[in-house]
């Protein structure tokens, strides 16, 4: 059977960041490139995104920025199953199904609640935010997805979906095939301009829309120790170093390693090549996006949709005979 290869991101902000760039996107583009034979769904996360913005038009807005970007940093259109859930009731349906074989203390035990709980009091957090890992579920067990390209965060919650398709099967009969979460290499460290995750909680994002003054302005602005021009320093132990390493060729990398090991190389001369690097990186897919109009966004998701509505109603169609719906 062929493999699938499934993925969403949430419609939280008006861009995407650099760790959405190095850490969700261009691996996903990239196994676009090295499976060839496989099957690649990737989502717009507009239903998770409810759980945070209760604006229609904030909505709306994001949602098309982040298909636009889908477009503009490489994913291939016509190959690639280009989606919006709201389109297909299959997620709901299965969300529901899914819902009724979950305990509530699997729920307490996920991420997404305990963040929500860490950010403010139990009974201030949304139904649909505990439920978070339900939908996440329907998503990828919806289209029998394989593989899920996630942050490391959100592995547990591909494993929560795997646990309930087996849960399924075994009680069902033999329906779902068990996902496995996948974590892009290196993404788990990707930190932000004061050297921690990078992160919305922290506002020390770089994104991939700043202009270039505003990048500039960033790239100024990354921390670094007290050292002198003429110290050594460690790359290991550097923001500038960090944040650089994935906009330069492996050659470009050592390179600049040795500068930052030999001394006489400023933060300012390091900072100036960062900059210099991430501009000509994000430019290109800056003119990229600018180009692609709504139009062009609403034409993709309609080339899908009977594609991906067909697969999807297949399942809920087996899915409501195995547990009793049909009569
Ligand atoms: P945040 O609100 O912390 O920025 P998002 O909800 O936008 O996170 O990010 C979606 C997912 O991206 C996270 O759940 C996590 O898997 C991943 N992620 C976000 N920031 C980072 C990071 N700096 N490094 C690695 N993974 C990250
Ligand atoms: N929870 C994911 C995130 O925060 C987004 C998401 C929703 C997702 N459903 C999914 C990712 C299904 C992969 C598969 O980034």
């Amino acid at each position: 059977m062929t493999k699938r290869i499934l993925t969403g991101l949430k419609p939280t902000w008006d861009q995407l960041h650099l760790w959405n760039l190095f850490g969700a996107i261009n691996p996903f583009v990239e196994l676009t490139k090295r499976e060839e034979k496989s099957d690649f769904f990737l989502f717009l996360a507009n239903m998770h995104g409810l759980t945070v913005i209760h604006d229609a038009e904030t909505l709306k807005k994001y949602s098309l920025t982040i298909l636009k970007l889908y477009q503009a940093l490489g994913v291939d259109t016509s190959k690639v199953y280009i989606y919006n859930p709201a389109d297909i009731p299959g997620h709901a349906q299965l969300n529901r199904v899914l819902s009724c074989l979950t305990i509530m203390g699997t729920m307490e035990r996920m991420h997404s609640y305990k963040d929500a709980l860490a950010k403010g009091k139990a009974g201030e957090v949304s139904v649909g935010t505990f439920c978070y890992p339900i939908l996440m579920a329907a998503d990828i067990l919806l289209y029998d997805a394989d593989l899920v390209p996630v942050g490391k965060d959100q592995k547990q919650h591909v494993e929560y979906a795997r646990d309930i398709a087996g849960k399924f099967n075994r009680q069902f009969g033999e329906t779902f095939r068990l996902p496995e979460p996948f974590i892009p290499e290196g993404s788990a460290t990707i930190i932000g301009l004061d050297g921690r995750k990078m992160s919305k909680s922290y506002n020390n994002y770089i994104w991939l829309l700043d202009d270039e003054k505003t990048l500039l302005k960033k790239v100024r602005q990354i921390s670094t120790d007290m050292k002198t021009v003429e110290e050594s320093k460690n790359p290991d132990e550097n923001n500038v170093y960090q944040i650089g390493k994935f906009f330069l060729t492996p050659e470009e990398d050592q390179a600049r390693r040795g500068k930052f090991l030999a001394g006489g190389y400023s933060y300012k001369d390091a900072k100036d090549y960062l900059f210099e690097k991430m501009w000509a990186y994000l430019e290109p897919i800056q003119t990229r996006y600018k180009a692609i109009s709504d139009e062009e966004v609403f034409r993709v998701l309609e080339n899908w949709k009977k594609a991906v509505s067909g697969l999807a109603e297949a399942k809920i169609q087996d899915v409501y005979q195995k547990v009793g719906f049909r009569l």
